[in-house]
């Protein structure tokens, strides 16, 4: 197949791009490297350096015809949305509709996948974990503009012949996310621990969070790529681990004896956050693969790498 991956040059969207390559698929990454990296892109892919928002962005879906279409790229600060919630539309809606509407102006794209964040649009719900009939209630102009995209995407593609899927995803982690973002407490605890730095724990480290590795999301990709759905998906594990147990695990790894720092609790964080998974490994016969202790041993040692340079 022919694939256009936007945000391929970021984290999960060069995980992605590795494994359509892999899979032995011709692959264009479309990213303005606002976040992305160039060590990230996959030298069997084409990339192009353009905005999602911008004219090149959809002549390049227009002239290239692609078959599926996998939309990475966004604005992902939750704190940054909130600073500036016309800036994260301009991304999260405006450029997904670019994207979207060359997409069905082309003829050619018959699957469109579009990531969403089940740790963002249903807000703080008590009853857990949270299925996909649960109303989203999003808190945040992030949530918000990923909820909408969800609508746009369904939309428009019942409009034409193109079949999507939307996954949701939970707190994903691995090699290559940034470690210097407000998110990714594993990349941002790796990078201080490995300097024999205390990493800060932001209230009493009981705050409970769904982290899935970054190789099973790949996969769910994949999975999407060759079988679209047409619905909402949670990709999680479904498993609740509280900050203090991950510290606890990244130091039993690293062989970390000091102690985090405890500083007050932030304001707006969601206490308890896990997403029901059973949809999607009732719709793919997947469930993902790797334990969080499996999926920090792979990363810590990334990183150590990484940050010895
Ligand atoms: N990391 C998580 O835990 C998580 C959870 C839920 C959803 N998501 C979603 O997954 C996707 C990838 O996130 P990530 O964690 O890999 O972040 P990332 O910042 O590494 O990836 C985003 C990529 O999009 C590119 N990009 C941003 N704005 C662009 C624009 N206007 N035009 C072209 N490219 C642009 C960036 O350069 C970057 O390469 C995002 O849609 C994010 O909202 C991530």
């Amino acid at each position: 197949m022919k694939i256009l991956v936007t945000g391929g040059a970021g984290f999960i969207g060069s995980h992605v791009v590795d494994k359509y390559i892999a899979d032995g698929h011709s692959v264009d990454i479309c990213d303005n490297l606002s976040s992305g990296k160039t060590e990230n892109l996959n030298k069997a892919a084409r990339f192009f350096n353009f905005d999602i928002r911008s004219a090149e962005a959809r002549n390049l879906i227009l002239a290239e015809k692609y078959d599926a279409l996998n939309h990475h790229a966004a604005q992902i600060s939750v704190v940054e949305s909130t600073r500036d919630p016309l800036k994260d539309a301009e991304t999260n809606i405006s450029g997904l509709l670019n994207i979207l509407c060359a997409a069905v102006e082309s003829g050619s794209v018959k699957n469109f996948i579009f990531v969403s964040s089940g740790g963002a649009v249903y807000g703080d719900k008590k009853d857990l974990p949270i299925p996909e009939t649960e109303l989203p209630m999003p808190l945040s102009p992030y949530a918000i503009s990923k909820l909408a995209g969800e609508h746009y995407v369904r939309a428009l593609c019942a409009n034409s012949s193109i079949n999507f899927t939307v996954l949701r995803y939970s707190n994903v982690f691995g090699p290559r996310q940034d470690p210097h973002g407000e998110a990714g407490v594993v990349a941002i605890f790796s990078k201080l621990m490995i300097a024999g730095l205390a990493p800060k724990i932001y209230g009493d480290g009981t705050a409970v969070r769904d982290y899935v590795y970054v190789k099973d999301v790949a996969e769910i990709n994949r999975l999407a790529l060759n079988n679209p759905v047409n619905k909402e998906i949670n990709v999680s594990t479904a498993e609740g681990t509280s900050v203090n147990r991950l510290f606890a695990i990244m130091a039993e790894i690293m062989g970390f004896d000091k102690k985090p720092e405890h500083l007050a609790r932030r304001p707006g964080e969601v206490d308890r956050s896990i997403i029901d998974n059973s949809r999607l490994i009732k719709t793919f016969n997947f469930k993902p693969y790797y334990s969080i202790i499996e999926g920090l041993r792979e990363t810590i040692h990334y990183f150590k790498i990484e940050f010895g340079k």
